[in-house]
């Protein structure tokens, strides 16, 4: 199915995207690991114009997990110097674009160079119409849960209950539509505490392609996959309509 064939529910309004094989993508090439990611940004660029171009109203990146802390010094330094270099170097062409930046995860930890670039960036985007595109960095699900509900029993004085709308709202993806798709490139099957409270009805999408090779046409074909799936949300099949 073409781009233009799909009707609007047809293309997810929130996508999020587990960037994997970096780093298998480079030792593919006798290339160190950190070449892979100088690539990866370059593909996450052509992911954020395709999501735009598609009129999808929400795309997540994730690019760093709480857990890739463990990965050896260099490795992370390189990433939080190509975070700065990228955000820099793109924040202009972005607000261009109408697109609204958010960073999406426990960013304080960062230097305070980057959490110059990840400020300036937001305040600068923030009343853009556009694509609202997030960058999860620091990121962890369990986190994002754990982070609500503290924030929550703040807000409450602890008088109160949580229910399920309550805890969303406190939730770092608030104002951002439900998750529809998932993807994950790089040939692993797991969510890696990823968006887990968000993705309860994701569809799932697992593919082989290392990430610096998903290019415009594979994320058009995640799309187009997901717009051959029945959504049924706990229902039965014959309880929903065709989308
Ligand atoms: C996974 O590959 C990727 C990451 C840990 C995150 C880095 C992602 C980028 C640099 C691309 C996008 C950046 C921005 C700013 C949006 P891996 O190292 O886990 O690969 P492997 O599984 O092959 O080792």
């Amino acid at each position: 199915m073409s781009i233009q064939a799909m009707s609007d529910n047809q293309v997810p309004k929130h996508i999020a995207i587990i960037m994997d094989g970096n780093g298998r993508w480079a030792q593919q090439r006798n290339k160190k690991r950190t070449t892979g990611h100088k690539a990866g940004v370059e593909r996450a660029r052509e992911a954020i114009e395709t999501a735009a171009k598609m009129q999808v109203e929400s795309l997540t990146l994730f690019a760093f997990s709480s857990e890739n802390w463990n990965r050896p010094k260099e490795e992370v330094s390189y990433l939080m110097e190509l975070f700065i270099v990228a955000l820099n170097r793109e924040i202009n062409a972005l607000n261009k674009n109408n697109v609204r930046l958010k960073f999406l995860g426990n960013t304080k930890v960062f230097n305070s160079k980057l959490q110059q670039s990840i400020e300036q960036a937001e305040q600068l985007t923030a009343a853009n119409t556009g694509l609202k595109l997030n960058i999860a960095a620091n990121y962890g699900g369990r986190w994002d849960i754990v982070n609500s509900v503290n924030q929550w029993l703040i807000d409450s004085e602890r008088m109160d209950t949580i229910d399920e709308t309550t805890l969303s709202q406190y939730l770092s993806t608030n104002c951002l539509p439900d998750l529809d798709l998932l993807i994950r490139t790089g040939g692993e099957k797991r969510i890696s505490n990823f968006l887990i409270w968000q993705a309860a009805y994701a569809e799932l999408y697992f593919c082989d392609t290392l990430w610096p090779d998903f290019d415009a046409n594979s994320l058009i074909e995640a799309i187009n996959d997901y717009a051959t799936r029945q959504r049924r949300f706990g229902k039965t099949g014959e309880q929903v309509s065709d989308k």
